[in-house]
């Protein structure tokens, strides 16, 4: 799918409403990619963004090693997938080919973008200081993408339990945040 350049300023606008995420990362040329919820914008520009991935996820280590991934932001229509990405791993699945999803070349990390999501983050790994302890790793964007798509994104939001949250209605209020 064409996707146009999106402004780094507005990248927080993707993630804060804290829709889950695919995780891409490469490793020995290997693409993998996993299901995350647990991330939080840290900053507007450069777009920081901090994020728990577990130790026991093969994403760990390749992160750990790369420094480097895409964070895609998928719509419900992808929801099954996204599903099945996290209740797999890496260690035995080749999870592009086994969920029919497409990687396309990033411009600065090694790690893919997964084609079918309507917008890419490439992200650098900037502080691991807390990765030992809560496995948090802080992340800077350094390339953001979107759909040109005007269409409302029906983003989806975890509640656990293998229940989600369908983004719907959008509302505007004379708020103060940027
Ligand atoms: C909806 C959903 C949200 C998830 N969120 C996270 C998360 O925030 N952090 C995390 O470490 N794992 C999370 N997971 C679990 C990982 O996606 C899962 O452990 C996956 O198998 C890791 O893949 P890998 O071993 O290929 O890295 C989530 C799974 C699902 C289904």
């Amino acid at each position: 799918m064409l996707k146009k350049s999106f402004p780094l300023s507005k990248v927080y606008s993707l993630l804060e409403p804290g829709p889950v995420v695919m995780v891409t990362t490469s490793r020995k040329g290997q693409p993998n990619i996993m299901t995350m919820s647990w991330h939080t914008m840290m900053d507007f520009e450069p777009p920081i963004i901090g994020c728990v991935i577990s130790n026991g996820d093969y994403t760990f280590e390749s992160l750990k090693k790369s420094k480097e991934c895409v964070i895609n932001i998928p719509t419900v229509e992808l929801a099954k997938k996204v599903v099945g990405v996290g209740n797999t791993s890496g260690r035995s699945v080749e999870k592009f080919k086994k969920f029919d999803l497409t990687p396309v070349a990033a411009s600065y990390v090694s790690a893919p973008l997964i084609s079918e999501c309507y917008a890419n983050l490439e992200c650098k790994v900037i502080d691991t200081r807390l990765v030992n302890q809560y496995n948090f790793f802080i992340l800077e964007v350094i390339k953001a993408w979107i759909s040109p798509a005007k269409k409302p994104q029906k983003t989806i939001h975890h509640l656990g339990k293998g229940a989600f949250m369908v983004a719907g209605r959008k509302i505007k209020l004379p708020s103060k945040m940027k």
